[in-house]
């Protein structure tokens, strides 16, 4: 991705409706897996922003998917989005075991894998992926988490007036 051998497809997309739709396919995941799943969706209605939406769609599977593997039935989920100073925040949320300060420096590194995760499959390149994508249009990406305190990821995205 940083090398620039591929091109992001942007298109103007409507934000609420787009993220309506994908809260409605995580609430099936996580009732299947019996984990409590919350959206909070506070944002306009006419807010569009200029995204690859195939692209935008696999950082959030991501991040979400990452959310359902590392907790626990009857732990929560939350997909989260507000405005705020002229970027749309979206996170993502859960209670799940957290990350110490010195992991959450290298998640986004490609091959990293945490200590806690030894159980789950996975080639630790979901993060790195997620962040390429963010950055590719031109959004940042940050995670906060407490040990035994749950993890959030916040995506913040530029959006453009209707
Ligand atoms: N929601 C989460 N809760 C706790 N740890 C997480 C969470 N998401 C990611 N991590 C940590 O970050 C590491 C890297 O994540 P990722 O790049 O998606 O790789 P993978 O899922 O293949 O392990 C994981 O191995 C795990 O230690
Ligand atoms: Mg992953």
């Amino acid at each position: 991705m940083e090398t620039g051998e591929w091109k992001l497809r942007q298109e103007r997309i409507n934000l609420l409706s787009f993220l309506n739709r994908i809260a409605r396919i995580y609430q099936e995941d996580a009732s299947v897996l019996k984990r409590e799943f919350n959206s909070r969706i506070k944002i306009p209605p006419d807010i569009k922003i200029e995204a690859d939406s195939n692209l935008l769609n696999r950082a959030l599977e991501n991040l979400f998917n990452n959310a359902l593997r590392f907790t626990r039935e009857s732990d929560s989920i939350y997909l989260t989005a507000h405005l705020k100073n002229g970027e749309v925040l979206i996170s993502i949320e859960d209670t799940g075991p957290g990350l110490t300060e010195a992991e959450i420096k290298l998640i986004f590194e490609p091959f990293y894998r945490g200590t806690s995760s030894r159980r789950e499959q996975g080639f630790g390149l979901g993060l790195s992926i997620v962040k390429s994508i963010i950055n590719a249009h031109g959004w940042e990406i940050k995670a906060d988490s407490r040990p035994g305190d749950g993890t959030r990821f916040t995506p913040a995205l530029i959006s453009s007036a209707t």
